[in-house]
């Protein structure tokens, strides 16, 4: 049996004294939440927060992101990665400024109909932004309460929906739906890791069952072998997307004029020596890639930012 009690309360104590401060907590700008939920999709917090500050300081609010045009939001990107996430949350302004008046829906099941939304960025802001009652589940949370409920038999992310739900505070609970997710993401940012638990800080240690399997104390054999979650290396390199981000890369310091198209066989050749790995794909179609995801555009032989 789950103690849902018993775990709130654990968890609201540790957090009121380990909360990371991070910059879109304790905020109430729905807009500034989503800014900062997109860029922490896929980039670690430290990347994200001075690349948050920037972002805010060139597009203060969504009608100012809806009146910008795509190369500024581009340009701002860089150094994150996953450059598409730039274009997806500049359309999304555009389509809030159009279709909403420019205010964000509050509820997760409204703003999953917006496009760029998934599941995960939905239930996050109306959570954060708004205070629904609704399970925010990302890889750190289903780490937590895979672990705390399972042990290190891992369920699929689906069958841990369910559970996430019914352990949403209530109410009388200790602790707000939203500084519940927050701090079971800093439980498993800082604490619960995939390789290298500390399960002697973790105040749900006492309840978890995975905890007797993984109290290695920073054991490199075990954090090496029989950790389950551990991620697998990196293909990131010498991959398709490395060499688009290379061209993004390299347009970003160029005039908005952009460049002619053979110039970037240039950059392909010097990423193909940076990488140690031949570009897996020809150059137009790493082009064609790009105008597809709306972070270039082509016009009579030039390239350049859209
Ligand atoms: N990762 C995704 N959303 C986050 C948040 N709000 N705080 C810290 N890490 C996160």
């Amino acid at each position: 049996m789950v103690d849902a009690r018993a775990i709130h309360d654990a968890v609201a104590a540790w957090y009121a004294r380990n909360a990371r401060v991070l910059p879109w907590r304790g905020i109430a700008d729905p807009y500034a939440i989503l800014v900062s939920e997109i860029m922490l999709q896929q980039t670690q917090v430290e990347r994200v927060v001075p690349k948050y500050h920037a972002f805010l300081d060139a597009f203060p609010t969504l009608q100012a992101l809806a009146d910008a045009q795509p190369a500024g939001v581009i340009r701002i990107w860089a150094g994150m990665g996953y450059n598409g996430r730039a274009v997806r949350l500049h359309n999304l302004a555009r389509e809030v400024v159009e279709r909403y008046s420019g205010e964000l829906p509050r509820t997760a099941d409204e703003l999953r109909k917006l496009p760029g939304i998934g599941p995960y960025t939905a239930a996050a802001v109306a959570s954060f932004a708004f205070g629904e009652p609704v399970a925010v589940l990302d890889t750190n949370i289903y780490r937590v309460l895979s672990r705390t409920v399972h042990g290190v038999d891992a369920p699929s992310r689906e069958a841990i929906h369910p559970l996430a739900e019914s352990l949403l505070p209530q109410q009388d609970s200790p602790i707000t739906p939203a500084d519940w997710h927050q701090a079971l993401m800093d439980i498993g940012a800082t604490l619960c890791t995939s390789r290298q638990p500390r399960c002697m800080l973790c105040p749900l240690r006492p309840r978890c069952a995975a905890a007797p399997y993984l109290q290695s104390g920073g054991d490199p054999a075990l954090a090496e072998s029989s950790v389950p979650y551990a991620p697998r290396q990196s293909r990131f390199q010498g991959s398709a997307r490395y060499f688009r981000g290379r061209i993004v890369d390299y347009l970003r310091e160029q005039p908005d004029a952009g460049v002619e198209e053979h110039t970037l066989e240039g950059v392909i050749s010097d990423a193909e020596t940076a990488s140690g790995a031949p570009c897996p794909v020809s150059l137009p179609d790493l082009l064609a890639a790009l105008e597809r995801d709306g972070l270039i555009r082509r016009d009579s032989g030039r390239v350049r930012l859209p």
